[in-house]
């Protein structure tokens, strides 16, 4: 009887120099540096630089004035944003534009893909709120200026470095679905906009990008720390899986948590309006680890990248609906450097199925 590996689970199907998932420690390399180092220290520009290098013969050594003209290259799509557009679900929104981009393998192409959600992100917002969308200034750091696209005024300092956190954490993660995704699209030698389309459609299911959203569902049902407990409990007895916990990979708790709420903390002390969201959110996290470690002692699920995702960007200011969104404008580097990899590998993904239905049936 042939082996199915459901999900593909233990399949090693890539060598990458691009990130190391050590699910057993809970550690997460990038290119030679632990996430939390890196998280809080580099901006987005430097995480795109450090993931493209080797992959791109033209790289300068700073990526900060190319990825501003490839947010104003990419504005010019917004064009195609109208009010029917902007009203259905951002995400869905964002990867229609995404969709006109040149399907090209240059640099300059590879940059318009990764400056687009931020800039195709703020302006949807906007106009979903009726108001007109706003041009991008070349000038500023990605992150600063992908708040300012939104709020039409410039965030704090405190604010673009929370960002950048972010985008950085989550800029890459070993063979995940949506970059698998993305390297099975480049196996095909599909330029890389279809790589990235490839990657952005399989981000957005609940189960992989799209948690954060209904993380900040579930806090808000469950309003104080008192109902925590009741709450998960019927949550779980009536089957459903708590958004935030659980991973395919780490069996530890996944350090993108803390280095997210390392950012989270410093935001707080320039911010000071977080301190109740996250104390709710503390308990609701302690009540689930405990809950979750007496129903399924055989399967250690601890707190995820998304849990924390969610209260960040909550505290950045994006609504929960955009949350898929912010993700995927850190990890289009990720998706465009394993499509890179990929084709410099050269080989077609073409695995195989076993087939179990019917045998042909005898011809009359
Ligand atoms: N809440 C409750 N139970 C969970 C759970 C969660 N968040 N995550 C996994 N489980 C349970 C499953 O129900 C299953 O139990 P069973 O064996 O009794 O049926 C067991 O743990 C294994 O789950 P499985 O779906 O096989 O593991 P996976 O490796 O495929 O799943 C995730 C990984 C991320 C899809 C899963 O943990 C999940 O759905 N988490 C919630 C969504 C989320 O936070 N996604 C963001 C990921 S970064």
């Amino acid at each position: 009887m042939v082996q199915v590996s459901a999900g593909l689970e233990g399949v090693i199907a890539a060598a990458t120099v691009l990130s190391d998932v050590d699910g057993q420690a809970g550690r997460l390399t990038l290119r030679g540096w632990a996430v939390e180092d890196l998280a809080g220290r580099a901006r987005f520009e430097d995480a795109a630089h450090l993931l493209f290098d080797g992959f791109f013969d033209d790289l300068p050594t700073d990526l900060a004035p190319a990825l501003g003209a490839a947010r104003v290259r990419a504005f010019a799509e917004v064009v195609a944003l109208d009010t029917a557009l902007a009203a259905r679900d951002p995400y869905d929104a964002m990867r229609a534009l995404l969709a006109r981009l040149p399907d090209g393998e240059t640099l300059h192409d590879a940059l318009v893909l990764a400056a687009a959600p931020a800039v195709f992100t703020a302006a949807t917002l906007r106009c979903r709120d009726g108001q007109a969308p706003v041009a991008p200034d070349p000038a500023l750091p990605h992150a600063a200026d992908f708040l300012r696209m939104i709020r039409g005024a410039a965030p704090t300092e405190g604010e673009a470095r929370a960002l950048d956190a972010y985008l950085v954490t989550v800029c890459d993660h070993g063979l995940n679905a949506s970059t698998f995704a993305a390297r099975v699209a480049a196996s095909t030698r599909a330029g890389l906009g279809s790589a990235v389309l490839a990657g952005l459609s399989t981000l957005k299911g609940p189960l992989h990008g799209g948690a954060p959203g209904p993380v900040i569902d579930m806090l808000d049902t469950i309003g104080t720390a008192d109902n925590a407990v009741p709450w998960l409990e019927a949550a779980l007895d009536a089957g459903e899986r708590l958004m935030g916990f659980g991973h395919r990979i780490y069996r530890v708790r996944d350090p993108r948590a803390d280095a997210l709420k390392a950012a989270l903390a410093r935001l707080s002390r320039t911010a000071g309006a977080l301190p109740g969201r996250l104390a709710l959110a503390e308990a609701v996290e302690r009540a689930a680890l405990d809950i979750l470690r007496r129903r399924k002692p055989d399967r250690p699920l601890e707190t995820n990248v998304e849990f924390y995702t969610a209260l960040l960007l909550e505290a950045l200011g994006f609504p929960p609906q955009a949350f898929t969104c912010v993700f995927a404008a850190g990890r289009t580097v990720g998706w465009i450097a394993h499509a890179r990899e990929q084709q410099a590998g050269g080989k077609l993904i073409r695995p195989q199925s076993v087939y179990v239905g019917p045998r042909p049936r005898a011809a009359a």
